[in-house]
């Protein structure tokens, strides 16, 4: 475990990453681990690793429900603005013929909740979906870290430019199908 002090600040630039295969429900249960330890290495809070963990497990089961099988990467980066954590859920199934009515509260054709995709997207901070029918879906979701100096600095100036952007708080990018 690693205790963060003044001089290893160093450690919010380190490049950390994992890569969990999704096959089964115990990959699901891994891909939220690994999520939530490099979360905490990366200063995120336990409330942020819990949402972090929460939105994992969603596009974790995903594959699992919608495609059959996938793969799950995490991994920390600092860019200029600050450090982040960033989740891409990649699968090769049948793609998500309408991402936009795929992203609404209630929406699902498995009889589930249908709160999956909309419940990460309102987890994390920045979310994109690039889906083609046929060939595969990938969730791309990213978590600000506050616990670095710069990622502090860095979230500051996300939320101002979010508030000239006229967006509602956060990012957010959808693309459906070009194949059809
Ligand atoms: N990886 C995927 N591949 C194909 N379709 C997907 C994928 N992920 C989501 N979908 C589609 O988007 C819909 C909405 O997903 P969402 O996760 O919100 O709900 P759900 O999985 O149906 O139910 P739950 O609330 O249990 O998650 C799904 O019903 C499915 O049609
Ligand atoms: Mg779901």
């Amino acid at each position: 475990m690693l205790h963060m002090t003044k001089t290893q600040s160093a450690e919010c630039s380190r490049v950390r990453q994992a890569t969990v295969p999704v096959t089964s429900d115990v990959d699901i249960v891994l891909a939220r681990q690994r999520g939530r330890e490099l979360a905490s290495e990366a200063e995120f809070t336990a409330v942020e690793s819990t949402f972090i963990a929460t939105a994992i497990s969603e596009l974790g089961r995903n594959i699992l429900q919608h495609a059959g099988e996938g793969e799950v990467s995490i991994r920390i980066e600092k860019q200029e603005d600050g450090t982040v954590l960033i989740v891409v859920a990649r699968d090769h199934g049948p793609g998500i013929p309408n991402v936009n009515r795929a992203l609404q509260d209630g929406f699902s054709t498995s009889g589930g909740l249908g709160l999956g995709l909309p419940g990460v997207r309102r987890l994390m901070d920045e979310f994109e979906i690039v889906s083609h029918r046929n060939h595969g879906t990938t969730v791309i979701a990213k978590k600000w870290a506050r616990g670095c100096t710069i990622g502090r600095l860095g979230r500051t100036a996300r939320a101002s430019f979010e508030r000239r952007d006229g967006a509602a708080g956060r990012k957010f990018a959808a693309v459906g199908s070009a194949t059809r």
